[in-house]
């Protein structure tokens, strides 16, 4: 069969990124960025949103979104850190959407402490990848799926550093490069399935809240909080880091890496990402 010419390819992609009449899984969408990423999309035309959420406020959030949409928000209770709840809320989203064409892997805590460090890896990276993998499966053209796209939520921690909350940081460049890696070409021509990856900087939701418990060291921990608020530090809004996501899904290339932060446009920050890791392949296999 003959290809099409590139232009065209470009337009029916454009078509297919359009997310009118479209289905969305989000996980962690009862509030926060989820929740504003769930009623961004139901304004631009989404056919129906499957919300994943632990917290019982969760049902609050359909039932708003249904008042203003009616019929088009559906809430899964889902603990995205055991794999026995994703593959269940899996199901149920595919049972009441039929087809899913958009996962955001929003999920993600900020918890190094002691007593929580290994749910958050759960969460932040494990359960991304289960849903990713999930629904790679369930969307590949090459085996009868419709395509679609994949939203993995990494952030600013993917691309910086910081001593008090190394497992977070750990956790955000995993989501970055599992999905650089995982959208390596010829995937998208393969499975046409894009993956986009979003780096958010300080938003203001209950994450960037009570930050002097998060690190796994105490004393670093209220280091960084004192310092938050001796400098004033602030957090862009939420409704930027929506533009953003919306913005991104719009007009994102399949493997494309954004950047969302101080309340600026968002940012393809894809040749910087890559020209970083051509350098150390260069240094690595060069002859
Ligand atoms: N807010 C920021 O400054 C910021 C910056 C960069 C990246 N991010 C990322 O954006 C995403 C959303 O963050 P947010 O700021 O909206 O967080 P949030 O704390 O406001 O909301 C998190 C949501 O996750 C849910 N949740 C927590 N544990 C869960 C579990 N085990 N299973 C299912 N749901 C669970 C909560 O009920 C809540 O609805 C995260 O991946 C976060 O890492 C946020």
């Amino acid at each position: 069969m003959k290809s099409l010419p590139i232009c065209l390819t470009l337009i029916v992609d454009k078509i297919q990124w359009d997310p009118k009449g479209r289905t969305f899984l989000i996980t962690c969408g009862a509030s926060g960025l989820g929740a504003g990423y769930a009623l961004a999309f139901l304004n631009h035309g989404a056919k129906r949103v499957a919300i994943l959420d632990i917290a019982v406020e969760v049902g609050a959030t359909a039932e708003r979104l249904n008042k203003s949409h009616p019929d088009k928000a559906v809430f899964i209770s889902c603990d995205v850190s055991k794999e026995e709840d994703i593959a269940a809320a899996f199901a149920a989203a595919l049972a009441q959407l039929k087809q899913i064409d958009i996962i955001i892997n929003n999920a993600g805590i900020m918890v190094d402490a002691p007593n929580m460090w290994r749910t958050a890896c759960d969460v932040n990276w494990q359960g991304v990848v289960s849903f990713s993998l999930k629904g790679i499966n369930h969307m590949r053209k090459d085996e009868g799926g419709a395509g679609g796209t994949i939203v993995n939520i990494a952030s600013i921690a993917a691309i910086s550093r910081a001593g008090a909350l190394p497992i977070y940081y750990g956790s955000k460049i995993a989501v970055l490069h599992f999905s650089q890696c995982i959208s390596e070409k010829p995937f998208y021509g393969n499975t046409g399935v894009r993956v986009l990856t979003m780096c958010l900087g300080g938003t203001d939701t209950p994450l960037m809240q009570n930050l002097g418990a998060r690190s796994y060291d105490r004393k670093l921990g209220e280091f960084i909080a004192a310092k938050v608020e001796n400098d004033g530090v602030t957090f862009q809004k939420v409704e930027s880091g929506v533009k953003a996501m919306v913005d991104m899904f719009n007009s994102g290339t399949p493997g494309s890496i954004w950047l969302s932060i101080d309340n600026k446009p968002v940012q393809d920050i894809s040749p910087k990402v890559n020209s970083a890791f051509e350098g150390f392949e260069k240094l690595l296999f060069a002859p």
